[in-house]
């Protein structure tokens, strides 16, 4: 498919933009771009290099120059929580912000996205979505094939994404949850807070003995090449696992990917969880369905090399 022509920016060019630091290597110009052209909107989305010192004043900035959304990526997701005006129940609940809606009132007086209105005016405020949780939920059933509900999954790490992959597989009634990390005071931590949340999920810090239908990389391990695998096989024998998801997308296998793959088990990396933050991000923004196979296909190019 030759690209469609796509006209410079205007002065009526509505914006969105990733703030994040480190920001250079993200994707997420290539895939909103890709499906911004696809659904004809006048729309651009760039990237911004914003230090966590600078998170409030940048968000101030594009509420008062008319954006119409950001996303927020690495390390910014926990601190724009007490800077939005409105927590959507999503980003309330995993203590987290990655989607901001800048909204205005309509003429009947409601609260709309400015993106979709016609002529925004007035006071302009911020509401906060998680759509990471969510994402994670929907790439598991449908690039692993998982049904999570009474599933046995070995969670590794206990930093911001485990947080919110764990209380949203709790939220999903799985069976079993074994807590690996590093540090294990945080992996305590989490799994008292889902005990206290969820009466159906089992929750143990440390390696199961048995069987499990996922283990979930939720670690920052396998960015680099360097890096040493998030479990030990000692303890745990990936053939043991169905499944193994990778919330590392960069490289498209990592060692654990690798790994997994040998002993056999189904395997997935966190592309599908980046496209369908992504995709439910751009729904907000716009009010149209998100092109999902066009995101895909940017992502994978931008990301892997590959033709579109
Ligand atoms: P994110 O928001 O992406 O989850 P984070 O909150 O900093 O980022 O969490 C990073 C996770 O990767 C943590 O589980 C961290 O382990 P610690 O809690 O012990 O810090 C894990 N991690 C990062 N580098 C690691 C390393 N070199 N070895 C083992 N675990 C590591």
């Amino acid at each position: 498919m030759s690209p469609l022509f796509r006209p410079a920016p205007s002065a009526r060019t509505r914006l969105l933009a990733v703030f994040g630091a480190p920001v250079r290597h993200s994707a997420s110009p290539a895939m909103h771009n890709a499906a911004l052209q696809e659904l004809a909107l006048d729309w651009t989305y760039v990237a911004c290099p914003v230090a966590p010192d600078h998170l409030a004043a940048a968000m101030e900035g594009a509420r008062c120059m008319g954006f119409a959304g950001i996303n927020l990526t690495v390390p910014h997701k926990q601190l724009a929580v007490p800077l939005m005006d409105v927590l959507d129940a999503s980003a309330e609940a995993y203590g987290a912000v990655n989607t901001v809606v800048f909204e205005a009132e309509d003429a009947e007086g409601m609260w709309r996205p400015v993106g979709q209105l016609r002529d925004p005016s007035g006071s302009v405020r911020a509401r906060g979505y998680n759509t990471d949780a969510e994402a994670l939920v929907r790439s598991l059933s449908e690039d692993l094939a998982v049904e999570l509900r009474a599933a046995r999954i070995l969670l590794l790490g206990a930093g911001g994404a485990a947080r919110a992959a764990a209380l949203r597989l709790a939220d999903e009634g799985v069976g079993a949850l074994w807590l690996v990390n590093r540090t294990e005071d945080k992996a305590r931590a989490l799994a008292a807070e889902i005990e206290a949340r969820s009466p159906v999920t089992e929750v143990r810090v440390g390696y199961p003995e048995g069987d499990v239908e996922v283990v979930l990389n939720a670690t920052s391990l396998g960015l680099r090449p360097e890096d040493p695998l998030p479990l030990d096989p000692a303890a745990f024998a990936l053939g043991r696992a169905d499944g193994v998801y990778d919330m590392v997308y960069r490289p498209a296998e990592t060692p654990l990917l690798r790994a997994a793959r040998t002993a056999g088990c189904r395997t997935a990396n966190g592309l599908g969880m980046l496209l369908y933050q992504g995709a439910a991000a751009l729904e907000l923004w716009t009010g149209r369905p998100a092109p999902v196979p066009t995101m895909r296909r940017a992502l994978e190019a931008e990301l892997y090399g590959a033709a579109t």
